[in-house]
């Protein structure tokens, strides 16, 4: 009788103990799988830490990337517009255009644009540099193209793009045109506000870091996405819900190819992305909201155009991969918001 009691307890104490053993084995599994997939970007190559660009004499010529954590040098320079290219060639001319004829008319001689080619074999670099000179007639360093010997993914020319730029703010801008490039007067009308509201608190304007995001979130009861096919409304639905579990809640369109950031935010946010992929959007947003730096959405004009660059199975498979990869790693601080990757 007396024996009894305690053999219960020995018998619950076994199942504890089997319970949190199997817990942190299942734990241990996930850790290494995470591992596994965490990102690990590869170091530039010294070519793709300098630009090309076209001097006065027509000549191609090689020069060395300024760095973003530097102090500006060019204070002239408003705006850097950072394009990643992969086989653009069919496309990123209507871009160009419309970008070169805002830019030239709104902020004459205050821009930049740096074409960062993700190792196209269409040969996207001469194509712009050609366009540059021929059909756009630019000064020398108005159009900077980075060539990667070897591709990334667009995070990671995204990346790159935006570590080396000259100007007071960076908009990282589509190939495709979609976005309509108007709208990035509303993206730097908005960062200015945030930058004044701070200006009353702290001396110096742009210490505040703040990024500003283009948002198609407004469309999705419009034509443009309705008509879209079943699978595709499916698949961006699916989409938002994952990015709404594993992602960030309180951006409704994280995937926009349009935002803009300030030096500061730059510096404090892009050093430490790991993911060259598709989902690189939302590690940026993740890293400014740990890290408590205002993102902005603003709604932009944005139409669909043809010739994407994903291949809707496999990369909305590699997407949901990487976003859960983020989260977990994060969480497992195998990722670090704190180490300069
Ligand atoms: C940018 O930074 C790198 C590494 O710190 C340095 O080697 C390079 O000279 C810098 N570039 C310029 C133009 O200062
Ligand atoms: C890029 O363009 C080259 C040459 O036109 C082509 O061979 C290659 O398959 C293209 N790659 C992709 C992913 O579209
Ligand atoms: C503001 O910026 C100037 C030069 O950029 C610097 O000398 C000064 O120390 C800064 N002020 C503060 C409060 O950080």
């Amino acid at each position: 009788m007396l024996s009894v009691v305690p053999q219960f307890i020995q018998q619950n104490l076994n199942l504890t103990n089997m319970f949190f053993t199997s817990i942190i084995i299942v734990l241990a599994t996930i850790y290494f799988v995470v591992l596994l997939f965490s990102h690990n970007p590869r170091e530039p190559f010294s070519e793709e830490l300098e630009y090309l660009t076209i001097d006065e004499k027509g000549k191609h010529v090689r020069k060395p990337l300024s760095n973003t954590s530097d102090e500006q040098k060019n204070k002239d320079i408003l705006l850097s517009v950072v394009v990643p290219s992969y086989n653009e060639t069919k496309r990123i001319g209507k871009m160009l255009e419309d970008a070169i004829n805002y830019l030239n008319e709104h902020l004459p001689n205050k821009w930049e644009i740096i074409i960062v080619d993700d190792g196209s074999s269409d040969d996207t670099s001469n194509f712009c540099l050609k366009l540059s000179q021929e059909k756009f007639n630019l000064k020398p360093e108005q159009l900077k193209v980075i060539k990667f010997i070897q591709n990334r993914g667009k995070g990671g020319a995204v990346k790159q793009g935006l570590l080396h730029v000259e100007g007071t703010y960076a908009l990282f801008a589509d190939a495709d045109g979609a976005s309509q490039f108007a709208s990035v007067s509303k993206l730097i009308n908005e960062m200015e506000k945030i930058e004044k509201i701070e200006k009353h608190t702290r001396t110096n304007l742009s210490e505040k870091p703040a990024v500003v995001i283009g948002s198609r979130a407004h469309m999705v009861s419009t034509d443009a996405v309705v008509k879209r096919s079943f699978i595709r409304n499916l698949l961006m639905y699916g989409f938002h819900g994952f990015v709404y579990v594993f992602g960030v809640k309180s951006i409704r369109d994280t995937q926009c190819g349009f935002k803009l950031f300030n030096r500061v935010a730059i510096n404090e946010i892009i050093p430490f992305m790991h993911t060259e992929g598709w989902i690189f959007d939302v590690e940026i947003l993740m890293l400014a909201m740990k890290k408590k730096i205002p993102i902005i959405e603003v709604p932009i004009t944005w139409h669909e155009v043809d010739g994407s660059k994903m291949a809707l199975a496999r990369d909305s498979i590699n997407m949901a991969k990487d976003l859960i990869v983020i989260r977990l790693a994060y969480l497992f601080g195998i990722y670090k918001d704190k180490n300069v990757i």
